[in-house]
């Protein structure tokens, strides 16, 4: 295609009405504001506004938020993006009645022809370095235009045109193969390889159409000497500066010192020294990037301390190594990269900061590049401790069959690496991560689609977590998302959104004063015997008392105290030793103190409570009390002080026993369980028992022992168990749970009820 003058002329020197379809993407938008800036009548249309559209919208947009032919009836010419289908009512209509419509590279290339152009092309870094000529050239005092492709902070907008200066600076957009129309003063070449392989057929066709851009570009082509592909075209062109690392580059970076996202180095000019710069994002790649710049705007007259200057000052575009959580534990990293290459630099700029780890997740863009650029996945993440890999973000394409993230998580598995796990849903992906966070951990969230939310998210939760670790301290335990078929007998759950294990009473008192303030629910888990989590876990804090003071049996004459955290079989045992019996029966229950005291839990025709002398407890407020048995309520599995307040401790009264009436106790209690109930996992009983009939005995009778539901079955053993055959999900256990509850209702007439507490959301 020719150089397109009356366009140029059309769009920069006359004033008319222009509508642009599909304007709240961020090139689209960024053609906008140009248009309005030069004082056109401008109108545009998409399914979705933006703040950028609000944002134009103040400066003149007339925005409409559906596509229909007459919003741009009185439209001169019509811009579309690329994006757009030839189905489109607007651009239909505007073809059928011979109206110009032009795409959107075609409209910038023509605003660009009334400037001096500056165009940056390459696979990976355009709109960092873009952004980072149009301010060091602004910094100058060249006042460019501009225009990139994402919201630059430090740019102010994502395209400006200013009257005053003689230079615009854009990023060029290869994907689709529209660089080929643009005919600029000079040209910045980054990289090339094999991408956007939907588009190309192959790294031979990438090369013609970027020879044919070099062909059109009237001044000079600068072009990175360590970048194979671009070195072998550039090369041999007139008017070629390169730069680079390598010993040979006309400007040449060296003693490259990195820092915390930072670097600093020497450049060099034609093997001479011209100063020294601090670039204050991170990775080498931005070091080359930042010495493109360098030589294009030395040779535009740029005096080396202004450049140098500017550089200290630029700050990255959003979700190019974006900081979303920095503490002395944790940081937080998102990234916009999604191309194997840009991913390998971005991992090694992360692994290059200093922590422990590097976690990543990583969502692919596009089917086509995962189905084509698979192996080259595989052998990206080969620095990252950790991989989640989530599924496609598909932007406009359709899925490919067989074509999943799972084929990236097979691939880098494959190459061997043994930290790669496959999330099919997105919206967990945080969950996965967050779960395996350690002191010490960087996480790098990687992808062109919408994957940065989740990184969002978790920041969101770790500063929380963060404030809850300061209130355990040293000792207790804080972990993200855990998932609480670790922490249930039943072994099924989804996960806690906070999982807390404090060790004294004072930092649980704080942590119920610290959920009350921030409005987070509380739920406290003993050992997870009776309890039933759904599959979408619980929300807020999980509250685990363990360890310590929690966990200790004192004995006092005939009373043991007890920590909400000490198991009821130790119990049983520290009695014996002590030559105290009664409390035989709690050898059999799977129980800690706090459960035990919750649902008064029992065996051998005994409860809890018949043995309690004390209780001590926090109330809501975090305020501690002590109560005595005659001034507690207790009903059969049921003591309702505890559904508001959470227990630390309790006094059992036991009786002074001969040792050998204590061990046939024990002993009896062994057998009971040992011949009655079910040893795979399970919640213990069910149902409570209702007064007509055991619930064991009725489900019995019911002919329901073996029913299933997936892989929970009702144990043979025993009626009143439902037992986890490995894999079943709580979705499962409550469907067989329901099953039996219809049947005692329909047969027998019994209302059953459960004894497991069921709690949590559903997945
Ligand atoms: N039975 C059957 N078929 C069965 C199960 C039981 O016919 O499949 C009969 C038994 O033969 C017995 C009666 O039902 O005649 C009661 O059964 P069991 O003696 O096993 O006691 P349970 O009432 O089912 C209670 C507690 C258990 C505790 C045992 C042992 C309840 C709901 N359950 O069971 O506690 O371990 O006694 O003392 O009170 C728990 O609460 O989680 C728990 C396991």
């Amino acid at each position: 295609m020719t150089k397109d003058v009356d366009l140029g002329k059309f769009l920069t020197q006359e004033q008319h009405r222009v509508h642009l379809i599909g304007v709240a993407g961020s090139g689209m938008s960024g053609i906008a504001g140009l248009l309005l800036q030069l004082g056109h009548d401008v109108s545009g249309s998409d399914k979705l506004d933006s703040t950028e559209t609000r944002r134009l919208e103040r400066l003149g947009l007339k925005f409409y938020q559906q596509h229909r032919s007459e919003y741009a009836a009185d439209a001169e010419l019509i811009i579309y993006s690329s994006a757009i289908k030839l189905e489109n009512p607007i651009l239909k209509n505007a073809r059928e009645s011979g109206k110009r419509a032009v795409r959107r590279a075609q409209a910038l290339a023509a605003i660009m022809s009334g400037k001096r152009s500056i165009l940056v092309v390459g696979m990976h870094g355009k709109t960092t370095t873009s952004a980072m000529t149009a301010h060091v050239l602004r910094e100058g005092g060249l006042h460019p235009s501009h225009y990139v492709g994402a919201e630059i902070p430090i740019l102010g907008t994502n395209a400006h045109w200013d009257a005053r200066g003689e230079y615009f600076v854009a990023e060029g957009d290869e994907s689709d193969g529209t660089i080929a129309l643009f005919h600029p003063e000079h040209a910045l070449v980054l990289n090339i390889e094999e991408e956007h392989l939907d588009f190309y057929a192959d790294l031979a066709a990438i090369e013609k159409t970027f020879d044919q851009l070099l062909g059109q570009t009237s001044g000079k082509v600068f072009f990175c000497a360590d970048d194979p592909h671009a070195a072998r075209i550039c090369r041999s062109l007139d008017r070629a500066i390169c730069y680079g690392l390598s010993e040979n580059a006309d400007y040449r970076a060296a003693e490259i010192k990195p820092g915390n996202f930072a670097s600093s180095f020497s450049v060099c000019h034609d093997k001479e020294k011209i100063g020294e710069a601090v670039l204050n994002v991170p990775g080498e790649h931005n070091v080359r990037n930042a010495l493109g710049v360098i030589a294009l705007a030395t040779e535009l007259g740029v005096p080396f301390e202004k450049i140098a200057k500017a550089l200290t000052k630029f700050q990255h575009a959003r979700r190019r190594f974006e900081i979303k959580y920095d503490s002395p534990r944790f940081l937080l990293v998102d990234d916009y990269g999604h191309h194997p290459t840009e991913i390998k630099a971005t991992i090694k700029t992360a692994r290059s900061v200093g922590r422990k780890r590097v976690l990543t997740m990583f969502q692919p863009h596009r089917y086509s590049r995962t189905k084509l650029l698979r192996k080259e996945f595989g052998l990206a993440f080969d620095q990252a401790d950790r991989v989640v890999i989530t599924d496609i973000y598909g932007s406009n394409e359709a899925p490919i069959p067989g074509v999943s993230g799972q084929m990236i998580a097979d691939e880098i598995a494959a190459h061997g690496h043994r930290g790669v796990s496959y999330q099919p849903r997105l919206e967990w992906a945080h969950r996965d991560v967050g779960n395996m966070l350690d002191s010490g951990d960087l996480v790098l969230s990687l992808g062109a689609g919408n994957i940065h939310e989740q990184l969002s998210i978790l920041a969101a939760d770790l500063v929380i977590a963060e404030k809850i670790k300061e209130i355990v301290g040293e000792d207790g335990d804080v972990r993200l998302y855990e998932p609480l078929s670790k922490h249930t007998t039943l072994r099924v759950g989804g996960p806690a959104q906070f999982w807390v294990e404090p060790r004294n009473e004072k930092a649980f008192s704080e942590l119920i004063r610290f959920s009350r303030r921030e409005n987070l629910p509380l739920f406290v888990i003993g050992r997870g015997s009776n309890l039933l989590v759904r599959d979408g876990g619980l929300r807020g804090v999980v509250a685990h008392p363990s360890g310590s003071d929690f966990d200790k049996i004192d004995i006092h004459g005939n009373e043991i105290a007890a920590g909400v955290g000490a198991k009821l079989k130790e119990i049983a045992y520290a009695a014996r030793a002590a030559n105290l019996g009664g409390l035989e029966w709690m050898e059999g229950v799977p129980a800690v103190v706090g459960g035990a005291l919750r649902m008064n839990a029992g065996a051998m025709g005994c409860q809890t409570f018949d043995h309690v002398a004390s209780v001590r407890y926090l109330d809501r407020e975090g305020n501690a009390h002590t109560k005595r048995r005659d001034e507690l309520e207790v009903h059969y599995r049921d003591f309702p002080l505890l559904k508001e307040n959470f227990a630390v401790s309790a006094t059992f009264r036991a009786t002074p026993a001969a040792r050998e009436q204590i061990e046939t106790k024990l002993h009896e209690s062994q057998e009971k369980r040992r011949t009655t109930q079910p040893i795979a996992k399970s919640a213990g009983c069910i149902f409570k028992n209702p007064a007509s009939c055991p619930a064991g005995k009725l489900v019995d009778e019911l002919g329901l022992k073996n029913s299933a539901v997936g892989k929970a079955r009702v144990s043979e053993v025993h009626g009143n168990f439902i037992v986890n055959e490995g894999g079943a999900t709580a979705a499962d256990v409550l469907e067989l749970i329901d099953q039996i509850k219809k049947e005692a209702k329909a047969k027998r007439g019994i209302e059953l009820e459960t004894e497991v507490q069921i709690v949590g959301e559903l997945a």
